[in-house]
C-alpha cells in the first residue's frame, strides 16, 4: 500500500518557532517573496504581544487586556498571523486578537507583532470554540475573520470542522449589532456550505474577486493556494438585526451540519 499523501493543509513541524533570521531595524520582512507589512523596530521598542495566560474572570474584558477601548477584531485559526499583522498595520484604531489552537504557528505571529512594536495586537493559543463560548461577552466583537478553516477532507475527520450551525450561532451572538464576519476558503464544498447556512443570520455577500487583493494582505494559506492555482472563495456577512430569540433558535436548527464531501484527490 502506498503511503497516504499528506493533506496540503498538513503543517510542517516548526517546533522551535520562527527561524532565527536576524532582521535589522527598518527592514521589510518577506515570506514567499511577499512583504509582511510593518517595519522592524529597534529591539528596545519590541512589544509583548503573546497572551500567555487567560485571565480568571470570564468573559474576559478585552479592553482591559489591550489597555484601551477600541473595536475588537478577531482572527480565529490565525495560523502564522500574516493577516492579523497586515490588518493591524493598516488599521491601528482597532484592537486585534489572533487565536489558534496550535502553539507552534502562534509563535510566528507573536514574534512578528513584537518585532514591529505593535501595541494593539495580541496572539493567544486558544481554541475557537472556547473563545466564543467562554472568553468573550455577547455583543462584544466588531469583526470575526476566519481564513481557510481546516477542511478535514477525510470523511473520518469531517466531524471536526469548526463552522457548524452552533458555531455560526455563537459568532452571531458575540458580534456587536451590525458586526461583521469575513470567511474565506479554497474549498468549493465548504464555500457552498457556508453560503447556504449563513444568510439567515447574516446579510451575506460573496466578495469573490472584489476585495483588497494586495498580496501583502493575503493569509499564508491564501498565498499558497493561489500558487497552486486554486480558486479563492471569500464572503462578508453583516449581523442581521431584529431577530428574536425564537427566530434565532429556529434559524440555527434549520442549518445543516458540515458533513459535505470533499474530493480526496484535492486534499
Ligand atoms: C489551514 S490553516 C489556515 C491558517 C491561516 N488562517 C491562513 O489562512 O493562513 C487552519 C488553522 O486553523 C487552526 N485551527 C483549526 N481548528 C481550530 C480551532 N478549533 N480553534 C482555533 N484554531 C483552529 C489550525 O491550527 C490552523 O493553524
Amino acid at each position: 500500500m502506498s503511503p497516504k499523501r499528506p493533506s496540503r493543509y498538513h503543517l510542517r513541524p516548526h517546533r522551535k518557532g520562527p527561524p532565527a533570521t536576524v532582521l535589522e531595524p527598518g527592514q521589510t520582512e518577506y515570506e514567499f517573496g511577499i512583504p509582511i507589512p510593518g517595519l522592524i523596530v529597534p529591539k528596545e521598542q519590541w512589544t509583548q504581544s503573546a497572551l500567555k495566560r487567560i485571565p480568571d474572570a470570564k468573559p474576559v474584558d478585552w479592553n482591559i487586556l489591550f489597555g484601551r477601548q477600541a473595536p475588537l477584531v478577531v482572527d480565529i485559526g490565525c495560523g502564522n498571523g500574516r493577516f492579523t499583522i497586515a490588518d493591524a498595520v493598516l488599521r491601528p484604531d482597532r484592537n486585534h486578537l489572533a487565536i489558534d489552537s496550535l502553539p507552534a504557528v502562534v509563535r510566528y505571529g507573536t514574534r512578528r507583532a513584537n518585532q514591529r512594536g505593535l501595541l494593539h495586537v495580541r496572539f493567544a493559543v486558544v481554541d475557537g470554540w472556547r473563545f466564543l463560548t467562554e472568553l468573550c461577552a455577547d455583543g462584544s466583537l466588531a469583526e470575526i475573520h476566519i481564513y481557510h478553516p481546516q477542511p478535514y477532507a477525510d470523511p473520518v475527520t469531517a466531524a471536526r470542522r469548526m463552522l457548524t450551525p452552533e458555531f455560526i450561532g455563537w459568532m452571531y451572538r458575540k458580534l456587536i449589532p451590525e458586526g461583521k464576519i469575513f470567511l474565506q476558503t479554497d474549498r468549493k464544498a465548504y464555500w457552498e456550505y457556508l453560503s447556504g447556512n449563513l444568510p439567515g443570520l447574516f446579510d451575506w455577500t460573496s466578495l469573490d474577486g472584489d476585495w483588497n487583493a494586495e498580496p501583502e494582505f493575503r493569509s499564508r494559506r491564501e498565498i499558497l493556494s493561489r500558487k497552486q492555482g486554486l480558486a479563492i472563495y471569500r464572503g462578508q456577512g453583516i449581523r442581521r438585526s431584529g431577530i428574536s430569540t425564537e427566530q434565532f433558535d429556529q434559524l440555527v436548527a434549520a442549518m445543516v451540519q458540515p458533513t459535505f464531501a470533499i474530493d480526496p484527490n484535492d486534499a
